[in-house]
């Protein structure tokens, strides 16, 4: 059986891009707001603008989330002040965002974005910010789609802590979370399955779904072994005693 390097389990909730039901995406205030429905887990999303500052941003582009537009490689931190990220925030950085995480105690998600320019020097960046921080190897796993990154990372950072982020997993998908060592299986809810959550169970992966806002629909892979979801909001989970009781906060 391999080493997979894992976090602590503070629970089971994860906030995806942090409250993003009741604050902007990705933001600071998303990331606060999701301490205070009493989860411990976030989820963000890392791109890299055109200097290589790492940021907390779902999208190649500033056209969606912000007041601005075009490519986020086209700008560079000293211009992130000029953009409202909605109601007064800013695009996070990830040292910003990792300070935010420590500062509440929480559990973080890095989802590494790859956004085709920033392919092959994400994971380097990301080991930087984290490798900073010795908190983050119990605090901190990282997933990704591209498993060019997350190998990456990998070798960069032997004990940390991987998920395999997928929308729908191949059918070798034992074989890479093997080769790399991950301790979990990030699948998009559409593609999960009883079958596939006995799977990774037995090999002791975690496997957990994004992105779900509704427990009644995936009540039966909780009870099937699920070990967490991504919601964009928690108390949706959280708000029900049984739910709450599974959610382990
Ligand atoms: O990490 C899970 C989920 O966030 C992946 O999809 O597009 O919401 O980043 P996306
Ligand atoms: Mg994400």
């Amino acid at each position: 059986m391999p080493d997979r390097p894992n976090v602590a389990d503070p629970g089971r909730i994860i906030a995806h891009r942090g409250a993003s039901h009741v604050a902007p995406e990705n933001s600071l205030k998303a990331i606060r707001a999701a301490a205070r429905q009493g989860v411990w887990w976030v989820e963000f999303d890392v791109s890299l603008l055109g200097d290589g500052t790492p940021v907390i941003h779902h999208d190649a582009t500033l056209d969606r989330c912000t007041d601005a537009s075009g490519p986020l490689l086209d700008i560079t931190a000293s211009e992130l002040d000029r953009i409202d990220y909605g109601r007064g925030e800013q695009i996070p950085t990830l040292d910003q965002a990792l300070d935010l995480v420590e500062e509440l105690g929480m559990f973080a998600n890095l989802e590494m974005k790859p956004h085709l320019q920033s392919l092959g020097r994400m994971a380097e960046i990301v080991a930087k910010a984290l490798e900073q921080r010795h908190w983050a190897r119990q605090r901190v796993q990282t997933s990704s789609f591209s498993l060019g990154e997350l190998d990456a990372l990998r070798a960069l950072m032997p004990g940390h802590s991987i998920a395999a982020l997928f929308t729908q997993p191949p059918e070798n998908w034992p074989e890479i979370l093997d080769r790399m060592q991950a301790a979990a299986l990030h699948v998009q809810f559409r593609h999960l399955s009883t079958s596939l959550i006995d799977a990774a169970r037995r090999r002791q992966i975690d496997i957990r779904t994004y992105t779900i806002n509704d427990p009644g629909a995936v009540q039966p892979f909780r009870d099937a072994g699920l070990t967490g979801v991504i919601t964009d909001h928690p108390p949706y989970f959280l708000d029900d005693h049984e739910w709450k009781r599974w959610s382990g906060t």
